[in-house]
């Protein structure tokens, strides 16, 4: 098996996409997303914000499994921007991906880019944001792929679905605060707390009038398709005396998992039923981070209300879910251990089984000399991050303060040949600010065949990788001083980033790029690059 199967399955698909192109089974979408100022008030506090159509969260798009949509993104804001499909493979279609000054330059002011968004086999929920510094923390939404015509959820469908974005707030101004983090080499301002859909919830000031309330009938099955967009803090989300069935994660479907909390980081999506079978009454479903580093972090809860229909009187208080305590590693760690592959007959996986290449990523947190210690921090250096600077790989346990670093902070890209099978091993290492990363990958799913505590072992880790059922994602959490092995097949050309969803992490260089060559013909290699693309001046 592997790769040579790999390979031949991969030239059957791109011919089985060009036929459904060609009878026309897939659906093509139209959608325009205005970038635009528009004035919030939350937490008793007023600001302009950048928005899409002006809402927060933004619009949602949808389509159907294998379908094709062209966003039309028209900047009346006032600086440049770009915006990515994150999950969305986007098959052989680089330039329509996002991350700015990796694939394209930003959509300046006045001006429009239409993107072509080609989903293939992604299938549950997705979403897209803004690329381009901190302007994803007000300019994001969900992506819904609901299957393809004439199939089905591999679950009972369900009565309604719901999506539910989980957001940061920030009272000042994002770009303002970013753009002064960088110049001062100071962490960027923390969050002032939490949203769902967009809204803070009873546990914040000025902000029960505005609540989001999901009204349930009694006995139905919700679907909820859950989106971590906070910029910078995991979380744990649960519904107060409601038990979650969690049927997919990543836009692929996983054995359903029962449990009362969730633990998702920034970047991932999950589909979650849960079945309105309790006494009417009002039930709190809450977001509070998850965080297991030493740094400081906003410790609050963003609540939204589950609300039965029908005559009773309401408590005067909503019942409210225990959801672990912050720093309950533990419960975080069983939960994400807990996510296998559907992996049976009608969804089946692919996972390589023989690698032709091993990529090792040391993952760390740094600091960079300012000049004369004249950064804004507690040494006077600046805060910095990378992959694979070399110090840190493995083991590192000295004085950050005291080591030099290198100014390339993990930026090189790294090549792959079309095809090849693919293993990275992510490495975090051991310094007192370790923290966990929610590391993802551009233009590719990926299977997670192995995670664990303290340093990689080439030899006896691997003897145990899953491959029989691991989850398929897009982003995995790799755990605070610990490894985590992914693999997937590089058939898909072009130039894709790679990067911690932390975004104060990414902002301090915790990203790089992998180039997927084009293979030997037309269908293995990038499509031709679009007549416009934005201006780099
Ligand atoms: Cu969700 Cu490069 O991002
Ligand atoms: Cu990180």
């Amino acid at each position: 098996m592997g790769i040579k199967m790999n390979f031949i399955s991969g030239l059957l698909g791109f011919l089985f996409l060009d036929g459904l192109l060609l009878c026309t089974a897939a659906d093509v979408h139209h959608y325009d997303f205005f970038l635009q100022e528009a004035n919030f008030t939350k937490m008793c506090s007023t600001k302009s914000m950048l928005t899409v159509n002006g809402s927060f969260p933004g619009p949602t798009i949808q389509a159907r499994k294998g379908d094709t949509i062209f966003v039309n993104v028209i900047n009346q804001g006032t600086y440049g921007v770009t915006i990515h499909w994150h999950g969305v493979k986007q098959p052989r279609n680089p330039w329509s991906d996002g991350p700015e000054n990796v694939t394209q330059c930003p959509i300046g002011p006045g001006t429009n880019f239409t993107y072509e968004v080609i989903l293939s086999d992604e299938e549950g929920t997705l979403w897209w944001h803004a690329h381009s510094d901190w302007t994803r923390a007000t300019v994001h939404g969900a992506i819904v792929i609901i299957p393809a015509a004439g199939t089905t959820y591999p679950f009972p469908m369900p009565y309604e679905e719901q999506t539910i974005v989980l957001a940061s707030w920030f009272k000042g101004d994002v770009m303002a605060m970013i753009s002064t983090s960088i110049e001062t080499g100071a962490s960027p301002t923390q969050a002032d707390g939490y949203t769902i859909n967009g809204e803070p919830g009873d546990l914040y000031d000025c902000s029960n009038e505005t609540t989001y309330r999901l009204s349930v009938e009694y006995d139905k099955t919700y679907l909820l398709r859950i989106v971590n967009a906070a910029m910078n803090e995991e979380q744990f989300f649960g519904i107060a005396n409601h038990s979650l069935t969690v049927v997919a994660q990543d836009a692929a479907y996983i054995k359903p998992i029962n449990t009362t909390y969730i633990m998702i980081t920034p970047g991932q999506t999950m589909d979650v039923l849960f079945t309105a079978n309790q006494t009417l009454s009002h039930f709190y479903m809450a977001a509070s981070p998850y965080h297991d580093s030493v740094l400081t972090f906003p410790n609050s809860t963003a609540t939204a209300i589950v609300q039965y229909e029908g005559n009773y009187t309401a408590p005067s208080s909503p019942f409210f879910p225990t959801l672990p305590a912050y720093n309950d590693i533990g419960a975080a760690q069983k939960f994400t251990n807990s996510v296998k592959s559907l992996a049976n007959e009608e969804y089946p996986i692919n996972v390589p089984e023989n690698i032709n290449t091993r990529i090792y990523i040391a993952v760390s947190l740094n600091a960079l000399r300012c000049p004369n210690s004249s950064c804004d921090t507690a040494t006077g250096d600046r805060t910095a991050a990378s992959l694979n600077n070399p110090p840190f790989f493995y083991n590192f346990t000295g004085d950050v303060s005291n080591v030099s670093f290198y100014t390339a902070q993990g930026t090189k890209a790294r090549m792959i040949d079309y095809g090849e099978a693919v293993e990275i091993v992510y490495q975090g290492t051991n310094l007192g600010a370790a923290s966990s990363h929610p590391m993802h990958l551009h233009g590719f799913s990926f299977y997670l065949v192995g995670t664990g505590s303290g340093n990689f072992n080439n030899v006896t880790d691997p003897g145990h990788y899953n491959l029989v059922d691991p989850p398929e994602v897009n982003t995995i959490n790799l755990p605070k001083n610990g490894w985590a092995a992914i693999r997937f097949v590089a058939d898909n050309p072009g130039v894709w980033f790679m990067h911690c969803h932390i975004e104060r992490h990414a902002t301090w260089g915790m990203d790089t790029v992998l180039i997927v060559k084009n293979g030997t013909t037309p269908d293995t290699s990038m499509l031709p690059r679009p007549a416009y693309m934005p201006p780099c001046s």
